[in-house]
């Protein structure tokens, strides 16, 4: 069974305030919404909410300093993995410590690091939330495209009221939902995935197929699908698996992938051609099981390349992704000339010598751009080679923002 991460990842920074408590309501809320948390606090807000309770609520390792652990997740993958940084509550001192670019604990470390959205949630005293230097502080890191959701106004902690409650959860939750949809890349547009493998009948029994889980493809699917994308994938024969959202076509023949393609291809802003189809099928298909006797040749035809059809009618707004999968030496070579003969705008070239790669979690291989960039993977999982070719298709459609 292909199992898929279980949501969009967020990093939820703790500030040292007695806000903290109600950060464990928003926790629970943004993992109601879908989202994966991992908790980063300061080590001084440990003070308000223990690491336990982190732990507990998150289900994951919570840690404070970027040197703790660091054979587990560093900095530099959770600021990569993260769709979302929220920051609940920010303090004056851990906003002025961003504002100034500090990386001097995991939190800083992270967003310094992050290249997604980041939501600053500031709680304080009215007075420490006014004075000119906090509000110079925000100016500054609105400037640089932080999402800063301001404070709720009425009684504080103590005796006295004003400006500086931290939000009702329901309020921050609303503008995550807003900053998401604003940062799905292909809310819009139509992403079309081929996956697994074709199986070409030769009597009732047996076939002709191509090894392929169909994994790679369907990572790029669920990529895609978190950044807004329509997503239909036509589906070979693969693993079982489920993967709500998408609309997902099943086939069996490369004939059948090649007829639901083009209909599915009219109105697509992107092809990704992962299926491993079956170059050959038997040139006819025995209705009655052979006996094994007369099993002594089948005699083939060739099959469609399907790409190939599908790159001549390729329109000059449509990007194409094709695939690869080489043994022995000079993978990347014969990666590079498939990119140009087959006419495609990226090609994954995977490396399964000896039966690497199949019905497996990693892949090792070379995605190469028409442009010329290349982008190497050594044992990486094919989510993370997802998100690569995901992220190089918006590229291409000239969809990046700022
Ligand atoms: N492909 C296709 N139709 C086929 C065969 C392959 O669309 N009948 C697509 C695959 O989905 C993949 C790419 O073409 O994106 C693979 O290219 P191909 O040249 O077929 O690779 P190989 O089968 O490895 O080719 P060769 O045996 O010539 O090396």
């Amino acid at each position: 069974m292909i199992t898929f991460p279980r949501g969009r990842q967020v990093v939820l920074g703790v500030g040292a305030g007695i806000a903290a408590y109600k950060a464990c309501d928003l926790l629970r809320r943004l993992q109601d919404d879908g989202f994966e948390v991992t908790v980063v606090p300061t080590s001084s807000s440990l003070n308000f909410v223990g690491k336990a309770t982190w732990e507990a609520l998150s289900g994951q390792e919570v840690k404070t300093e970027v040197w703790e652990g660091t054979q587990s997740v560093s900095h530099v993958a959770l600021a990569d993995a993260a769709d979302l940084v929220v920051i609940a509550p920010a303090t004056a001192d851990l906003i002025a410590r961003i504002a100034s670019g500090r990386a001097d604990d995991l939190l800083t470390t992270t967003v310094l690091a992050t290249t997604s959205p980041v939501l600053i949630v500031p709680s304080m005293h009215p007075g420490m939330y006014l004075n000119l230097a906090t509000q110079a502080n925000l100016e500054t890191l609105n400037a640089r495209g932080f999402h800063i959701l301001e404070p709720d106004t009425g009684r504080l902690t103590g005796k006295d009221s004003g400006i500086g409650r931290f939000p009702e959860t329901a309020r921050i939750i609303g503008k995550v939902r807003e900053i998401k949809e604003r940062a799905a890349r292909l809310k819009g547009r139509k992403v079309v995935v081929t996956t697994g493998g074709t199986m070409e009948s030769i009597d009732p029994v047996r076939f002709i197929g191509n090894r392929s889980s169909g994994r790679q493809g369907l990572a790029i699917a669920f990529e895609a699908l978190r950044e807004g994308a329509e997503v239909t994938v036509i589906s070979g024969i693969t693993e079982e698996y489920e993967l709500s959202g998408i609309k997902r076509i099943d086939v069996k023949t490369a004939e059948e992938m090649q007829n639901v393609l083009e209909v599915e291809m009219k109105d697509a802003d992107a092809l990704v051609m992962a299926a491993a189809v079956a170059d050959a099928r038997p040139d006819k298909f025995a209705a009655e099981k052979i006996n094994k006797g007369e099993l002594s040749e089948i005699s083939l035809v060739k099959n469609p390349d399907i790409l190939a059809g599908a790159t001549k009618v390729k329109k000059s707004n449509q990007i194409f992704v094709g695939f690869a999968a080489e043994t022995g030496d000079g993978i990347r070579e014969k990666g590079l000339k498939k990119l140009h003969n087959k006419g495609v705008d990226l090609l994954y070239v995977t490396d399964v010598s000896h039966g690497k790669v199949f019905g497996e979690t990693e892949t090792s291989g070379v995605l190469l751009s028409k442009r010329g960039a290349e982008w190497g993977f050594t044992s990486a999982d094919k989510f993370e080679v997802g998100r690569r070719i995901v992220a190089e298709v918006i590229e291409e459609l000239g969809l990046v923002n700022g």
